[in-house]
């Protein structure tokens, strides 16, 4: 398989590998796909091969195209087609994958419906004070604690799972592990065990839950939801499991690299980091430009085709897994000047919550997350500094979260 990195010019016909190198800097090799190659052929470091888009217009366009579908069945059968090795055959278990959004409609449209009350902007805003309160203990910790640490342990992670803990009705004590489980889960290299370990941990973990909310329904969203599955009709058992999954995962695992990435955007700009703290009004503005410099699911989100669907003039056949590149779409220069520099007076839109019908639900209470967790960050730390050369910092190897190993910082 050619590289394509050797001689820095790609061929049609052939194929990138999304490996080390990429996870690395994703960047390098979008700038290039979308100007000589905007729908290539690639393969997972599993060895899925997919195709991958990476033009603004294109990406925009397919998450609105009915043909590229989430359907997980769909997507099980694509898989089948494919000359996969066995460890890229390892998917979400099905009882934790009948989610809103891994289907089409009509099924997402009623999943969705379910919940979308509690995620809109009105409510999400009266959640406000919930959410300082959580940033604000764990800013006094940190400020008892060591000067040195990692923002993803002592802040970063802990602000949104609690959040989105308090919001379903998580009790605390399986925090950690379901942070350990989501994470494997979410890796795309090859340990398969490891994987299907983590998946059936987090299965376990979270019958028991849905169990315990019908057996004692409290005031929280889970035990509604879990009233809505009494009508058969409306949600099966394995959905209701499934959506607590999803909540849960893309409650936390994307806020935490809002967070760290973009901690580690003005740590590398300190000129930026100083006038944000100057005019703590540009935070709002700074979070949606975070979104679009180094989103959190901002490497690619993953479709099927169920018929041939052209993209940007090329025919993708039927069956085939497209993946959908926010990331690259985000720094297209075709659609942003100065898509590489962090600009927090910028004022175009981005993708990264998606877009179409399965866009983000829970973006009203990301953004309030990311404007507090900012605000709390810069009052509370007015020394903030890397405590490793950015060279050391490691990403980790997932095709759908953009995030940092570890974010090692100095807090005064
Ligand atoms: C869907 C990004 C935070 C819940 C999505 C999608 C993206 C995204 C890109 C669409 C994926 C696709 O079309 O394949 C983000 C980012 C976040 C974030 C960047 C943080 C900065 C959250 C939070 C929640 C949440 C806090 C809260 C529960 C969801 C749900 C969906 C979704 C339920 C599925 C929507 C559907 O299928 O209709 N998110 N998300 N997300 N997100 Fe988020």
């Amino acid at each position: 398989m050619d590289d394509g990195r050797t001689d820095g010019t790609l061929t049609a016909d052939r194929v990138v590998p999304l490996d080390a190198a990429f996870f690395a800097d994703p960047h390098a090799l979008y700038a290039r796909l979308r100007v000589e190659e905007p729908v290539a052929r690639a393969v997972t470091p599993v060895g899925l091969p997919v195709w991958l888009v990476t033009r603004y217009d294109d990406v925009r366009h397919a998450l609105t195209d009915p043909r590229l579908s989430k359907d997980s069945d769909g997507f099980a059968r694509a898989l089948e087609r494919q000359p996969v090795p066995p460890e890229g055959r390892a998917v979400f278990a099905q009882e934790l994958n009948r989610h809103m959004l891994s289907t089409d409609p009509p099924d997402h449209t009623r999943l969705r419906k379910l919940v979308s009350r509690a995620f809109t902007v009105r409510a999400i805003t009266a959640m406000r004070p919930q959410v300082e309160a959580i940033a604000g203990r764990l800013a006094d910790r940190m400020a008892a604690g060591p000067a040195e640490v990692d923002l993803l342990d002592t802040f970063a992670f802990p602000l949104p799972m609690g959040v989105i803990c308090e919001l379903l009705g998580v009790p605390e004590g399986e925090r950690t592990s379901f942070r350990r489980w989501s994470n494997t889960l979410l890796a795309s290299d090859g340990a398969v065990d490891a994987r299907t370990a983590a998946g059936m941990a987090m299965a376990e973990y979270l019958t028991a839950l849905v169990a315990e909310k019908r057996a004692r329904p409290a005031d929280d969203m889970l035990s509604a939801i879990v009233a809505a599955a009494e009508d058969a009709d409306r949600l099966s058992f394995e959905e209701t499991v499934s959506m607590a999954f999803l909540l849960l995962v893309a409650g936390h695992e994307t806020t935490v690299n809002l967070i760290g990435n973009g901690v580690l955007a003005l740590l590398r700009r300190p000129d930026r980091l100083a006038e944000l703290r100057a005019d703590p009004a540009l935070v709002p503005g700074a979070v949606e430009e975070f979104l679009r410099l180094d989103g959190p699911v901002n490497l690619a989100t993953f479709r099927h085709t169920t018929e041939p669907v052209e993209v940007g003039g090329t025919t993708i056949p039927a069956g085939e897994v497209v993946l959908v590149s926010l990331a690259s779409a985000n720094r297209d220069p075709d659609h942003y000047t100065a898509p590489d520099e962090l600009d927090l007076h910028r004022e175009a839109s981005h993708l990264a919550f998606g877009h179409g019908i399965h866009h983000c639900l829970g973006a009203p209470l990301a953004r309030l997350e990311g404007e507090v967790a900012f605000r709390t960050l810069l009052a509370r730390f007015p020394d903030l500094t890397l405590a490793v050369d950015p060279g050391e910092l490691t990403w980790r190897q997932s095709i759908l979260m953009r995030g940092l190993t570890r974010l090692p910082v100095r807090l005064r």
